[in-house]
């Protein structure tokens, strides 16, 4: 079979689709949350810490993964990790890194289409005459998807398949094509909308436009740095899940989009800019809007109790909206369509990185073209993200988002570190991260990737389980139970096509690396 070939326009959208792929909603509306949950300034000690000693390593390795297996036309993790041991089973682990993308793709772009939804009722006005609980149960309404009190029957329907139909689109014109487009107007837009939201997040004054706080009160809650939880183990482990679900390391996105690189091409500069623009926006500007904007309002303490009342995303879509009312009906609609607006850039070049692997899968094992393999792509995920559509408030979404979202990366991440320091081996390792780099990478991190990295990683694994085993001995409903299944039979599906392509390759005589 010939290679599929297809590659990257230029550096500068290489690098605007990884930060793309790393900057997701996860920025704007996980980070946030996660930092008020975990005590403000006690969460950003372990969170800076994890991106210094699992995320930067972590990017490091998963770039040279797939610019390695990129040279044997590999595209997708489970070859990738096949091509470099000669042991058998890592094909297996690999399967992970297909089936975190779909998993995760199907609850993640039903909720990048509410953002589509809320321009829409921003640019209309929807949210002017509400007041606070009217905003808060606009959403409960907008997702019990059989009720139409916003207006349009079944609209959360329309706008998720729209948005499907967008993803599918734009990945059906290929990486240069397509993606890299994407990226390169929807990043400068993203990172404008951002300034102008965060400079007004934090120039807030209390006593003016009814807040009662000065924007800035909410900067001191995250950045005044905080020891007392400094030894709890929760507080570490949302702070590296965060580190991992924000820089989509251990998903399989990365080496897939690395993967076309060519094999002189830098990955060591490249991956550090990718990596240091997703912590400017998600400490700087997810940091910012969301934290000073709540606490201008209602306080450090009412934002808390905010949130343990209406969840992860209440915030940005059961409160902001109502919030940027008081800032005048022109503002309201400007600030409304910046926040939605860059919240979906956010989110498109993100849910395009996790429609890749799949078709990069497709393309090299059974020479499907771009385009039908870009149409299975949005096929799959209108079949499973269905249930997390129709059955939101029974849960499945947060489910999907629990075992894809939280779980499998840390389990991918954890084999694939072994695989890459320890099978592959370190000095292998290391001249592959340094060859084409054009920057010096710090030798301290031969030392980091080789035993620090994996005993951290490790010790995230180990702290997960008792959360793991609670998850799965706890009552809960027959459509979550549903929705674990079909995770369980996505990953054996995915694991079946792995084996078929392998006994494909070994019948054609196509070696594997
Ligand atoms: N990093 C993205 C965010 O912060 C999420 C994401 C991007 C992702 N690519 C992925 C999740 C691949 C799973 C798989 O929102």
């Amino acid at each position: 079979m010939t290679k599929h070939n297809e590659s990257w326009g230029s550096r500068v959208g290489l690098v605007l689709a990884m930060a793309g792929n790393a900057v997701g909603l996860g920025n704007f509306l996980r980070f946030p949350v996660q930092a008020i949950q975990n005590g403000g300034g006690s969460f950003i000690i372990p969170y800076l810490i994890c991106f210094l000693l699992m995320g930067l390593p972590l990017l490091f390795v998963e770039w040279s993964m797939g610019r390695f297996g990129g040279r044997f036309g590999h595209h997708s993790t489970p070859f990738i990790l096949d091509s470099m041991s000669k042991q058998r089973f890592w094909k297996y682990i690999g399967v992970f890194g297909i089936f975190t993308n779909l998993a995760v793709a199907a609850y993640y772009c039903y909720l990048e289409s509410w953002t589509l939804a809320y321009i829409y009722h921003s640019v209309v006005g929807t949210f002017s005459p509400m007041d606070q609980t009217q905003v808060s149960s606009f959403f409960d309404n907008y997702t019990d998807i059989t009720t139409s009190t916003t207006g349009i029957p079944y609209e959360a329907v329309i706008f998720w398949l729209l948005c499907l139909f967008l993803n599918t689109y734009i990945l059906s014109r290929g990486l240069s094509g397509g993606v890299e487009k994407v990226a390169k107007i929807g990043m400068p837009l993203l990172i404008l909308f951002g300034i102008i939201l965060a400079i007004k997040a934090v120039t807030l004054k209390a006593g003016s436009e009814g807040a009662i706080n000065d924007g800035t009160v909410g900067l001191e809650f995250l950045w005044t740095p905080d020891l007392k939880s400094i030894w709890n183990p929760t507080v570490w482990l949302a702070a590296a899940g965060q580190i991992f679900f924000t820089l989509s390391v251990g998903m399989g996105s990365i080496q897939c989009y690395a993967s076309y690189l060519r094999s002189r091409d830098d990955i060591a500069l490249n991956a550090m800019s990718a990596g240091w623009m997703n912590e400017f926006v998600e400490v700087v500007l997810g940091g910012s809007i969301v934290i000073s904007i709540t606490v201008g309002y209602f306080g450090i303490e009412g934002m808390t109790n905010l949130v343990s009342q209406v969840g992860g995303l209440g915030l940005g879509f059961r409160t902001l909206p109502y919030l940027f009312q008081q800032w005048g009906p022109i503002l309201a609609v400007v600030a409304g369509i910046f926040w939605f607006g860059l919240l979906f850039f956010a989110g498109i070049t993100s849910s395009l990185a996790m429609g890749t692997p799949f078709m990069g899968f497709l393309r090299d094992e059974f020479g499907m073209s771009r385009e039908k393999a870009a149409w299975s792509f949005g096929l799959f995920i209108l079949i499973l993200g269905a249930p997390a559509v129709f059955f939101f408030k029974q849960g499945v979404f947060d489910e999907f988002d629990y075992w894809a979202g939280t779980v499998s990366l840390v389990v991918f991440a954890l084999f694939e570190i072994i695989l890459f320091a320890w099978v592959f081996g370190m000095e292998k390792g290391w001249a592959e991260i340094t060859s084409g780099a054009d920057i010096k990478v710090p030798r301290i991190f031969k030392f980091i990737i080789k035993f620090i990295t994996p005993l951290l990683l490790g010790a995230v694994f180990i702290g997960s389980l008792p959360g793991i085993w609670d998850k799965l001995t706890a009552d809960t409903n027959g459509a979550v139970i549903f929705g674990r299944f079909l995770l369980l039979g996505v990953w054996i599906g995915v694991a079946v096509m792995v084996y078929i392509a392998y006994r494909k390759r070994v019948k054609e005589g196509r070696f594997t690396s």
